[in-house]
This record gives C-alpha cells, structure tokens and sequence, in this order.
C-alpha cells in the first residue's frame, strides 16, 4: 500500500513539493477574482511538472524525513499523565517515550493566535496572507471562539513553483486559509485521536458540510495532515485556541473523479470502465453535493478472472460494466471512518465512534450497499456488504470521500445468506444471473 499512499500525497502535496521550487512565494497573493476555487485548483495541477517527477519529489522527502528522526519526534508533546480528557477513541499506538522536559511549548494566553503567528519569526508568510484576508483575520483574533489552527511554517511555503501559469484566486487563497483552521479547540492529543478533522472551509460541494483534514501517524509517531503535512509543533497556546505547526501547506483536495484520474497505477481499469460506460460523464453532471466513492483497485478487478473482465469489458458486457461500477457510487451522503455527512438529516453532521451500521443507497436502483464501521483502541476498519475491507480509508475529496478496496463490489443475492466473495473469479454466465435484474432487458437505467 505504500505506493498508493504515496500517490495519495501526490494528490494533495502538488502545491507542496517541486523539485525545483523556489522558495518566493510573490505570486500566491495576486489577485484574480474571476476565477472559481475549483479552476484554481486545476490550475494548480497543470501547472505542475509531470506526476512521475512528484512523486520522486515526495519520495525523497519522505527518505529526507527518515534520515532526520530526531527532527521528527521534536514537534511530539504528548503528556501521559494528562489523559483526564481521552474520549475513548485512542489512536493505536500512543507514544512509548517520555515527554521531553522543557518541551512544552506554552504560547502566550493574553494574545490572540492572529497576534502570535504575526510575532513569531517563523510562520511570516502564513502571517501576511492572513493579514491581506479580512475574513480570515478576525477568525483568528476573535475571542468570542476558540479555533485550532494549523500554521505552515516559512520552510513550508519553499518549493512552491515560482511562476505558475495563472497565479490562484483570491477565493483559492481564502479557502486554502480557512483549510488550515477548525472551529473548536483541539489539542495534539485530541488530532492524534481522530481519523479525519472538520475545517472551516464549507464547500458547495460538500453541501456546505466542513473540508475535513486526514489524520495518520507517520515515522515515530508523528502525525501527519493528508499524508504529507507534518505536525513538528503542537500545542501552542493562544488566548482563542490553540496552534500547531506544520511543514506543508495543506492544500484543499481534489474532486473524486480527479484523485481516481490522477492514480493510474491503482485505478485505470476503474477509470477506463467509467468513460467506457458513459458514467463518468453522467457522474460529472450530477448536482448532488458530496458523496462516497469506493474504488476497486485493478487488482480488484483482476480478481474476477480474466473472462470475466474480457466480457465486462467488451461491447456485449458493458451494460454489466455499467451496473457494476454504480454499485461502488454513492451520492449525496459522505462517509468518513469518524463522520456521517446524511442528507436525511438537518441537524448537523454525525461524529461517529465505536460500532456503527449504515446502509448507503448507491447509484445502482439505490441498491443499498451494508457499511459496517468498526472502530476499537483507535483502529478503525470498515467493512462492506459483511466481508470486503476498505484498504485505504478517508481519502478526502473536495466533492467527498474516497475509500479504496481490493475487491470488485457485486451486489449480494436475493435471497442467498451473505457470503466471502472477495478472493473468487466470476464466470459470465454468473455475472449475468447476478446483474440481470438490474441490467433489465435493455439499457440499464440512467442515473
Ligand atoms: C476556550 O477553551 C478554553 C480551554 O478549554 C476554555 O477555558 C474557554 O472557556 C474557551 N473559550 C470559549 C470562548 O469557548
């Protein structure tokens, strides 16, 4: 999975890390109204080298990281003795090491975080693109509210490209800001025990629910903000919140269609099936806001056998393809391993913990598909339709989640008990009894 997560950084990290950066950063702050968030986003993307390069980029940063460990447990500043607040949801491995003495990092709580970053010597260029962002300022400064904010330290912003084709727009740099704050008061303890964390940024297509940031450890412990953003300070105190310090920018993701695009190593039979069968096309049409993707990886799809796939994958199997695919599409509610986003509900997003059960209604008839979160000491697995295990969870998406399985979803038998399918090859003629009555005698129903 290594070369997977890998990729998965790529995607979120493109602004982070270029091989040739330059560590000026005049062009972030131009102004270029006009342009909506998500072009700007693009913008970003084409404006990089070519993904192969990336990924070299990341991986020598992440080789750099290792040759550095005394670097990486510096920003730890965990206190076992203060576990008065746990809630429950550990992480799985809580730190073996003793706290450092002198390690803690106080802060200073008769300023407000605006005031701090502005003072501190570090985080300057976060600091100004705050200070020329009204909204964002007074966020930061006020009092009424605590926030928690994680704030790219100067060497953050090197390796940003230096010229980028279009510069971003203003609204890009205001949701690339409001990325890096939550509502609410979480120290590095309370990060460490989530799996995915509420942002300030509400996106249309998320449906105005939060941006959420992916929470994993890294090297020893350390904890790391979408795979590549590390936290190297914590809990610094402010009179309205608390501050981390990071060592990315932690840029808005990417849509779902976008991450699965741009991982062709993991995910091009399932890209090829989506254009092949028009559903890509039907997908991007589609106004629902958020939404859950389960992705088969190609070596889910080499698990049917090779019939299977050369009929599947052929003019006479597509109907089949199509009904497939829609199966592992769902719109409009947003599962992470730690919120439900449900459209059936307005009062608010769902914190969820421990043992959960949801069915979600996909794109096939809105055939149910049976989620089962299991989340014990802080591991969390989810389960699909009883046996198929998400292999890489929470892939935050900026029009929703992206969870990655190993197995190709076919929806259950009617009236058969549930049964382990995930290693098993299909013939045609089972994958015509199985998918026959949603096929029809025709077209399979268009969303
Ligand atoms: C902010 O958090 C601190 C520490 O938990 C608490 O004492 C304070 O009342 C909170 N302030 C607001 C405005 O909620």
């Amino acid at each position: 999975m290594k070369h997977l997560t890998l990729l998965f950084a790529a995607t979120a990290a493109a602004l982070v890390v270029h091989p040739e950066g330059n560590p000026q950063q005049t062009s972030l702050v131009e102004d270029k109204p006009q342009v909506a968030v998500q072009d700007a986003v693009q913008t970003w993307w084409n404006s990089l080298p070519n993904p192969e390069s990336l990924f070299t980029a990341i991986e020598s940063r992440i080789k750099t990281s290792l040759q550095h460990v005394g670097d990486v447990t510096k920003g730890l500043d965990f206190d076992p003795d203060s576990d008065s607040d746990d809630d429950g949801h550990p992480h799985p491995h809580p730190p073996h090491h003793p706290p450092r003495r002198g390690g803690r990092h106080h802060g200073d709580k008769t300023k407000t975080i605006y005031e701090l970053i502005k003072d501190n010597k570090y985080t300057t260029k976060f600091a100004k693109l705050v200070e020329e962002n009204d909204e964002i300022k007074s966020l930061l400064d006020d009092t009424e509210h605590n926030h928690t904010l994680f704030v790219p330290t100067d060497k953050a912003f090197e390796g940003i490209p230096h010229k980028p084709k279009e510069p971003p727009s203003k609204e890009f740099i205001l949701s690339l800001l409001k990325y890096h704050a939550l509502p609410g008061l979480y120290t590095a303890r309370h990060v460490l025990h989530s799996h995915t964390l509420p942002t300030e940024l509400s996106p249309d297509s998320l449906g105005d629910h939060p941006q959420r940031l992916r929470v994993s450890l890294g090297f020893l412990f350390s904890i790391r903000l979408n795979l590549y953003s590390k936290i190297v300070l914590s809990n610094i105190e402010a009179k309205n919140g608390v501050i981390h310090a990071v060592d990315g920018i932690l840029v808005p993701p990417p849509s779902q269609a976008k991450i699965i695009s741009l991982l062709p190593g993991s995910f091009s039979t399932f890209s090829l099936g989506l254009e092949k069968t028009g559903l890509a096309d039907d997908l991007s049409k589609s106004d629902e806001a958020g939404g859950t993707l389960f992705a088969p990886t190609n070596r889910a799809f080499q698990k049917l056998g090779p019939g299977a796939n050369a009929f599947l994958f052929s003019e006479r199997g597509k109907k089949y393809l199509k009904a497939i695919l829609k199966y592992h599409v769902v719109l409009g509610e947003t599962l992470y391993s730690d919120a439900f986003y449900n459209k059936k509900k307005d009062d608010g997003d769902e914190e969820t913990n421990g043992y959960w059960h949801v069915d979600l209604p996909t794109q096939l008839d809105d055939k149910p598909l049976a989620v089962d979160v299991k989340s014990w000491k802080g591991f969390v697995e989810i389960v699909l339709n009883g046996f198929t295990k998400v292999a890489f969870k929470d892939g935050v998406a900026s029009d929703g989640v992206v969870h990655v399985i190993n197995s190709v979803l076919i929806p259950p038998h009617k009236h058969h008990g549930e049964a382990d399918e995930t290693e098993r090859e299909y013939s045609v003629e089972e994958l015509k009894e199985r998918l026959g009555p949603y096929v029809g005698g025709g077209e399979v129903r268009d969303l």
